[in-house]
């Protein structure tokens, strides 16, 4: 049985996620896995059967936030000049790779928990790729004290002062609000002493139809049962999840719908409004979150 503060029985369906991204162009064959090829194969019957009922699926959704995320990543790195980024939950996503591809100056670190920090630090040594400027280490957003800290990775891997961009994707829903929130306060609080950060993430709203949240409730709780983590929808609406993320203390936060961004760029497309948002926030200004009362 699991403590309720070990959370590594997510870290399969980074196996999963994985395939996707390859099977789709996003990464090549050295960040493959054999249980993932699996994995996909597994899901593909029920990936279409939702496709043809629902008129998206799972890989749509990952493919609208890999994408996006990406893009705006690209935006912040091109705008604002932002050299350091961290991605939590890295698990064997191609993203520091192709951001390294396209910004060379970066310091691009990936984190994740030790074994699957591990992992992925094995498969980037094979490669090459591996160096001071892309680095991976542990990390546990669920941690309070020690060396796996989100506080004390930051402070580690950084320059102090100076703005990063914090990513984490697929994360947050295996998580029930009030542990997530948690996480976001002391997000906000380093992000407060880093002016000009920005986090990037995603959220899946609660459906607004009863029967497909049913279905989506059930789905969520074998989910949760085979990661041993409470599978959660957070928010009803964009809007709702904006004003939650500025109650936490960032100062600007926009949710993103997938259908803006259709045929400008690479995403596939849901029949009805995606129900997920791609979450922009960036970092408080003055008082950290964590300090206000
Ligand atoms: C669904 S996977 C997503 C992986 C990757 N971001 C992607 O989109 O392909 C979730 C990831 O979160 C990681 N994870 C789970 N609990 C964590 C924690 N407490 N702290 C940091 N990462 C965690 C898992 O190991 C896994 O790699």
């Amino acid at each position: 049985m699991k403590s309720r503060s070990d959370s590594s029985g997510i870290s399969f369906t980074a196996l999963y996620t994985g395939a996707v991204w390859c099977r789709h162009g996003l990464a090549d064959e050295s960040l493959a896995t054999t249980q993932g090829r699996l994995l996909y194969a597994l899901m593909t019957p029920l990936e279409a059967a939702s496709q043809r009922i629902t008129g998206g699926n799972i890989r749509t959704f990952l493919l609208q936030r890999h994408r996006i995320i990406d893009h705006l990543a690209d935006q912040a790195i091109a705008a604002e000049g932002i050299t350091q980024v961290l991605e939590i939950g890295c698990g064997l996503s191609p993203r520091g790779l192709r951001l390294r591809q396209r910004h060379p100056q970066l310091h691009m670190v990936e984190a994740d928990l030790p074994d699957m920090a591990a992992r992925k630090a094995s498969r980037l040594m094979a490669t090459g790729h591996l160096g001071p400027h892309h680095q991976v280490t542990p990390i546990d957003i669920l941690a309070e004290s020690g060396d796996q800290t989100l506080e004390a990775v930051v402070a580690r891997v950084f320059e102090p002062a100076r703005p990063v961009i914090i990513i984490t994707e697929g994360l947050t829903s295996y998580f029930p609000l009030p542990v997530i929130e948690r996480f976001w306060r002391r997000l906000g609080a380093v992000m407060a002493e880093r002016a000009g950060s920005l986090y990037l993430s995603e959220t899946y709203l609660i459906p607004p139809q009863p029967l497909l949240r049913a279905s989506l409730n059930a789905c969520a709780r074998v989910l949760g049962r085979m990661t041993s983590s409470q599978v959660s929808f957070h928010f009803e609406s964009g809007e709702a999840a904006e004003t939650h993320l500025l109650r936490q203390g960032f100062q600007q936060v926009t949710a993103h719908n997938p259908e803006h961004f259709y045929g400008r760029l690479a995403i596939p497309q849901s029949r009805e409004t995606p129900l997920i948002r791609i979450l922009a926030a960036s970092g408080p200004t003055g008082l950290p979150p964590a300090d206000r009362v």
